[in-house]
């Protein structure tokens, strides 16, 4: 028998949340974020799961956009952090994809460049995160150099990114909003801004486009909850099975350094799952997982290829009990949060489905 770890990505549910993206925002249209080989659920099949629904993807390189293309996506792909290098825009060109630029080297080189067919463009500014983007003060100067040469560029839009949209308290947000907005009057620009957290939270964010990411994948990136967060669906189910089981008497430790003591006579499973597979090592005990559909509690360090759980209070629980370290209970439904588990490993959603390693078997379900 093969080992019983697998992560089940349910296309349904991706395909619910797209939409609960695109019915949130009516008059934006919403570009399906699939970088990092769609946050870890597989790009190439989400995007064939989206494609007669979103009119766009975004993905963070060209060999991203590559892994696409060869498997057939013929969709507008844009590059989100645009080329690494100058040589790329021919690629960018054959290819059809969509360019952001924010930074001079860029945009010079853009220029300099004599495509096929005029390349669409966002150009991206930095209205206070201060990652990516220009300065404000320099953005109406390349917008009209940009503008000024549509034999080259086209479909010019407005891009920033918020860097505190998903906190309870909007000040900082309402600051970045407000430089962009009063940027993109100026300009009469199109603009596209909002993640995740703006589309589901802030619909005064929403612009002609949206760029949700990790909520296309279930994931609820607010501080709180609301209604449409509520709608979400997990799509990756991280699915195992107790290998082992062991009674163990008071006192006793479980695991590398004996982090986890029991408070009582404990009965504690085997999971096949670790760090090896991606399950974050940095889970503290009392991190939750379903077994049989009951929540239990992680106890003692997670090891490369098996973690524990204390079943002391599932009785039935056994040899080949079902196992969901987060996601869906197929049998019953029961839910364990992705969100929930990441705060007990002091982490984001984000990370622990990007960090899923190839050795997990993806198993795609679609009806
Ligand atoms: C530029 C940009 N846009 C959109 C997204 C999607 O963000 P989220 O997953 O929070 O929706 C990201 C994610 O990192 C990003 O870097």
């Amino acid at each position: 028998m093969a080992r019983p770890l697998h992560a089940d990505i349910d296309l349904d549910a991706l395909r619910h949340n797209y939409r609960l993206a695109r019915d949130l925002a009516p008059s934006s249209q919403a570009l399906a974020v699939i970088k990092a080989d769609a946050y870890g659920h597989g790009a190439v099949a989400c995007a064939r799961a989206l494609e007669d629904l979103a009119p766009a993807f975004a993905v963070a390189s060209l060999e991203e956009a590559a892994v696409l293309r060869e498997a057939g996506i013929a969709k507008p792909i844009v590059l989100l952090e645009g080329i690494f290098a100058h040589d790329e825009l021919e690629r960018v060109d054959a290819w059809g994809l969509w360019l952001v630029v924010h930074s001079e080297w860029q945009v010079a080189a853009l220029l300099d460049y004599r495509p096929r067919r005029p390349i669409p463009t966002w150009l991206k500014v930095d209205s206070g995160m201060h990652r990516l983007g220009f300065d404000p003060a320099r953005a109406k100067a390349l917008w009209q150099r940009l503008r000024a040469v549509p034999e080259r560029v086209t479909a010019l839009h407005l891009m920033t990114h918020f860097a505190t949209a998903d906190a309870l308290e909007p000040g900082y947000f309402q600051y970045q909003l407000g430089m962009i907005e009063a940027l993109a009057q100026r300009l009469g620009a199109p603009t596209c801004l909002a993640n995740s957290p703006a589309t589901l939270a802030w619909p005064q964010a929403h612009g002609a486009w949206n760029r949700p990411g990790v909520m296309l994948y279930g994931s609820n990136p607010l501080v709180g909850e609301n209604d449409a967060t509520r709608d979400l669906r997990p799509v990756m189910t991280l699915r195992s099975e107790l290998i082992a089981v062991r009674e163990i008497a008071t006192g006793e430790p479980v695991g590398y350094g004996g982090r986890w003591r029991a408070p009582r006579p404990s009965r504690i499973g085997v999971v096949a799952a670790g760090y090896g597979d991606g399950y974050d090592r940095h889970a503290a005990d009392g991190t939750p997982v379903l077994v049989d559909g009951q929540r239990c509690s992680l106890a003692g360090k997670v090891s490369m290829d098996m973690l524990t759980v204390d079943i002391t209070d599932l009785p039935g629980a056994d040899i080949g009990s079902r196992v969901v370290l987060w996601g869906e209970d197929a049998a019953d439904g029961t839910r364990l949060s992705i969100d929930e588990v990441a705060r007990h490993c002091d982490t984001v959603s984000y990370t622990l489905l990007t960090g899923i390693l190839p050795r997990v078997p993806r198993r795609y379900r679609q009806s």
